[in-house]
């Protein structure tokens, strides 16, 4: 079996973060999510993938590379411009030939990796199989309606009034019927082609489609909130360590914090589930829980809980706790001391600032 990751797109709901960099590169726990999809293809035994990719392509190549840095082989199909999931599909023809393939969108974090996903897949003669989960907010998602006996009865993208509460969560398997689907649909409303027709058009045409009901936790990493939750989950799974030569002083981290290679805390609190960036360090701070602190970031005089701070980025003399928030790559955010005693921001456009 082969592994197709979806990481094209313009992630326009994640700006400005988005502006520089592919939303897939944004780390939950100082991972990308990216590297946690390919980890988990790679965790249930299938090591050859291939990645779209779009005009964020070039960053996706640097930090990806050919992928043996995960034990894998990556090939890059590159997508002319964002034209839906099934038209996706359609261009990894080549790579994929006519063997079974997993579908894994590329913002998509999921509890428990899918290796019993793959290993069904492979043992029952389904010509595809799709997982759902149960939301609250269906309208966002692709949903699925199943009749009486468990089966779909249908799937439709975003719909304003959904049949269920099954949302369609971003992993996919198929065999090779999938490309005459893809082949036979059309753009929908919004101009995409949509893999949850190729799939009804898979239904329709009498093939074997399996719902599978996930149990754990499953985010969509399109907006800033969801990356915080995301972390805050992923942060809960990780199995702390405190590498060797990080430097600790004077400080209370508790057992649940994970400090990586050459940061250095000073006159600090850091509660779990916390993790600290290579190279960061924390001085005279109270850090956590549920944040992440990414490399080469300096924090002085702050209190921070439940956020993400991105690599590169200082902080500091903050008068009020920073919580729930999400700081980009190379930002700094400070007290300014002198006269007038204004707020000055210089900000991004699509920036979000609440002020105390
Ligand atoms: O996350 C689950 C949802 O993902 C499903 O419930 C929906 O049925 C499905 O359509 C999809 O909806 P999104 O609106 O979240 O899709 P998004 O545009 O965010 O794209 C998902 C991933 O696929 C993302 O990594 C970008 C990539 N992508 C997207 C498009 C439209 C591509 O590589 N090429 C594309 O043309």
């Amino acid at each position: 079996m082969k592994g197709l990751i979806l990481s094209g797109g313009k992630g326009t709901r994640l700006r400005p973060l988005t502006y520089t960099n592919a939303k897939q590169l944004i780390p939950v726990a100082n991972k990308p999510v990216l590297v946690r999809v390919i980890e988990a293809i790679r965790d249930a035994g299938v090591n050859e993938i291939g990645i779209v990719i779009g005009e964020t392509g070039p960053q996706i190549k640097e930090v990806i590379g050919d992928g043996s840095k995960w034990g894998v082989r990556i090939a890059y199909i590159p997508q002319e411009s964002p034209d839906g999931l099934a038209h996706a599909v359609k261009i990894s023809r080549d790579f994929l030939g006519d063997e079974r393939f997993v579908m894994f969108l590329g913002d998509n974090v999921i509890e428990g990796g899918i290796g019993q996903l793959i290993s069904d897949f492979a043992h029952n003669d389904w010509n595809s199989q799709i997982v759902l989960k149960e939301v609250e907010n269906p309208s966002s998602y692709g949903v699925a309606k199943l009749r009486a006996d468990g089966s779909i009865e249908q799937l439709i993208e975003k719909p304003k009034n959904p049949p269920s509460n099954l949302a369609l969560v971003g992993i996919y398997m198929f065999d090779h019927h999938i490309w005459e689907a893809v082949n036979s649909i059309s753009p929908s409303w919004r101009g995409e082609y949509e893999i949850t027709d190729a799939i009804q058009w898979l239904i329709n045409a009498g093939h074997r489609v399996y719902p599978h009901v996930h149990k754990g936790w499953w985010v969509d990493t399109g907006k800033a909130t969801d990356m915080l939750e995301a972390n805050s989950l992923v942060l809960e799974e990780l199995t702390p360590s405190i590498a060797p030569n990080a430097v600790i002083e004077n400080s209370q981290i508790d057992r649940r914090v994970t400090v990586e290679a050459g940061a250095r805390i000073i006159n600090s609190t850091v509660r779990g589930p916390t993790i600290i960036g290579e190279n960061t360090v924390i001085e005279n701070s109270y850090v956590g829980p549920f944040t992440s602190i990414y490399y080469n970031v300096t924090v002085q005089n702050c209190e921070i809980e439940r956020s993400i701070v991105l690599e590169h980025s200082s902080l500091s003399d903050l008068g009020a706790r920073l919580q729930d928030s999400l700081i980009g790559r190379h930002a700094t955010v400070h007290r300014s001391e002198g006269k007038p005693m204004a707020l000055k921001i210089n900000i991004g456009d699509h920036s979000s600032l609440w002020v105390v």
